[in-house]
């Protein structure tokens, strides 16, 4: 299939984009993309490509934007229930952490989820990917965290592995056993954490190898939420620390509410990622920033939580870091599904161009879930990913928002008209 006449087609070709670099759209003019089977064969100008494969069959991008489709590295879209009442309760002035202290919040979804069968849990999910995809989310990652014990932390695990099967959205899993102290260690932190690196670590390590499927898949991330009333500095150093020896690759929720040195822990152990970096200071960005660690910025949660401050992002990007936007999509902080929304609130708060936010919503998400080597970019041999906007000028993403700017959604070659949701046309 030929993807033709495109008035803008980004390749965010390249690799990821470091400090000053970010934003390298990589813009064609009346560009093209040849696609065969899942993958990308060519990528260059309509006339080159239209006279090298005449025969090719075509899909006709004219007044169109055509990009990668977006990875959204960050998100906890698993989960059973609802809290819509505690979104009223913060409004009215109750705080997050209080309300998680008092019991509520995350341990709210984990009553809820630990009730739930995979099949009610991939049934409540559903819905959430499939308006994803719709908004252009062709890859995500995926986190467990509302179980905190080896059973119901597994049957979430087993939920994502049966979406991502499922499709056509492709998830990257993340096991966050650390993502609060479960009611039956309440006041004893260090219990849970112990917990952890004795029982559920191994657990999860072995029930990963000892599955068909997923023996040969790379290990889910192991992630921890690094805060006051969840895993102080010690008990998120002693779960990573526990959990690279068991050979998974790192994440860590740091400096939402407060910092606790979070970002430079992340550092030392080489996580993969260190995200959310709102209370971060400049001595932890300098750290992170001249790391290979991204720092992912999740603009959706203090504006889910209608406070003022945001991840310093121009600091980040003079000292050189790497960053990547996502979603966060939960229900306590942040529901949204759409990175074009995420794009729009960067702008806006994160003060970067739409040229540096798309790439950190491309690109550099896809190295932050380390799958830059196959979505993010559009070039050869690359899966062909891909969205068709219906507006000629990239800068409409961030300037515009609340509508959905895709036409066509392109996952591994095969093309979804997003007025009918997740049913592709050929
Ligand atoms: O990233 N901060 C911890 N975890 C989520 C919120 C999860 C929830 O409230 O259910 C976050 O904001
Ligand atoms: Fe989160």
């Amino acid at each position: 299939m030929l993807i033709h006449s495109a008035s803008q087609l980004l390749t965010l070709s390249g690799g990821p984009q470091r400090g000053q670099a970010l934003g390298s759209l990589g813009i064609l003019e009346d560009g093209a993309v040849l696609v065969r089977g899942e993958m990308i064969l060519a990528v260059g100008p309509t006339k080159e490509l239209m006279a090298a494969n005449p025969h090719e069959p075509t899909l006709d991008a004219s007044g169109c934007v055509v990009l990668p489709g977006f990875v959204d590295p960050h998100t906890h879209v698993v989960w059973a229930g609802d809290r819509a009442r505690e979104f009223e309760l913060k409004m009215a002035g109750a705080k997050y952490l209080d309300i998680l202290a008092a019991g509520g919040g995350i341990l709210s979804t984990v009553r809820q989820t630990r009730a739930a069968s995979i099949e009610t849990l991939m049934d409540e999910t559903r819905p959430r990917l499939a308006r994803m995809f719709a908004h252009g989310t062709t890859t995500a990652e995926a986190k467990t965290g509302y179980g905190l014990e080896s059973q119901a932390e597994l049957r979430m695990l087993q939920a994502i592995l049966a979406l991502d099967a499922a499709g056509p959205l492709e998830l990257a899993p993340t096991f966050l056993g650390a993502h609060a102290i479960p009611p039956e260690y309440k006041g004893n932190p260090q219990g849970y954490t112990d917990l952890l690196c004795t029982e559920m670590l191994p657990f999860i390590r072995q029930w990963w190898a000892s599955q068909p499927s997923t023996a040969s898949r790379p290990l889910p991330f192991v992630d921890v939420f690094c805060e006051t009333g969840a895993f102080d500095l010690a008990q998120s150093r002693q779960i990573l620390t526990k959990a690279r020896q068991l050979g998974f690759p790192l994440k860590l929720h740091a400096d939402e509410f407060e910092d606790l040195g979070g970002a430079s822990l992340g550092v030392e152990l080489a996580a993969v990622s260190v995200d959310h970096l709102v209370k971060t200071s400049d001595r932890n960005i300098q750290a992170l920033a001249a790391s290979d660690t991204v720092a992912v910025s999740l603009p959706c949660t203090p504006f889910g939580l209608a406070e003022s401050e945001y991840t310093p992002a121009h600091k980040i990007i003079a000292l050189g870091g790497l960053l990547a936007l996502a979603s966060d999509c939960n229900p306590g902080t942040a529901w949204n599904e759409s990175m074009q929304f995420v794009i729009a609130l960067a702008c806006r708060t994160l003060k970067l161009t739409p040229a540096q936010a798309i790439a950190a919503a491309t690109i550099n998400a896809a190295h932050a879930i380390r799958r830059a080597d196959r979505v993010g970019s559009l070039e050869p041999g690359k899966q062909a990913d891909l969205l068709i906007l219906s507006v000629p000028d990239y800068r409409h993403l961030g300037y515009r928002f609340g509508t959905n700017l895709v036409r066509q959604v392109i996952k591994r070659g095969r093309v979804y008209l997003v007025e009918t949701g997740a049913h592709p046309t050929q």
